[in-house]
């Protein structure tokens, strides 16, 4: 097999292992309400939370960390930007949201430390606290590399995939 041919399969299995980790998370009326939700201009926070997870999966494989805790953490982080008009600028939606996704992933009764601090810190350094775990640490730095490849609308047909599926399951 050469090494393209293994570059695929780890791609391919991403998309699955997202969809396979995060179902729950995918299937809640929390995420379905963000799916569509304007964001980064160019964007929905559907995409962009999908492709946090795919940079989050990564980013466990070079750093040794949990893929779980990577996907959830990511599916969960903006689930907070369900109306947008609720907020009082870009100040208080910075500020906001992560409470919000936090109360949302916290009712799920099934997050962890860990990604609670993916949550609740992945605006830092916008926000004052800083991460307290590595995973949550490496959420403040996929977050804003997908929010500029999203800007710049360089597209990741594996993120569409993902999304389409989520919609085909839905019709
Ligand atoms: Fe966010
Ligand atoms: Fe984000």
């Amino acid at each position: 097999m050469d090494q393209s041919m293994d570059m695929v399969r780890v791609k391919d299995s991403d998309c699955e292992k997202i969809e396979r980790i995060g179902r729950d998370i995918l299937d809640s009326c929390e995420f379905r309400r963000i799916i569509g939700q304007r964001h980064h201009i160019f964007s929905t926070v559907g995409y962009h939370s999908v492709h946090v997870a795919f940079m989050m999966l990564f980013f466990a494989r070079i750093f040794r960390l949990s893929e779980i805790d990577a996907v959830r953490g990511s599916l969960w982080h903006d689930v907070g930007i369900y109306d947008r008009d609720s907020f009082s600028g870009s100040r208080d939606t910075a500020h906001s949201h992560p409470i919000r996704s936090l109360e949302s992933a916290e009712k799920s009764g099934t997050i962890n430390r860990i990604q609670a601090d993916m949550i609740a810190n992945h605006m830092w350094p916008v926000t004052r606290k800083r991460p307290g775990t590595r995973e949550g640490f490496m959420i403040t730095i996929a977050d804003k590399c997908c929010a500029v490849t999203e800007f710049l609308r360089l597209h990741n047909d594996r993120v569409e995939r993902v999304l389409k599926d989520i919609a085909d399951e839905v019709d």
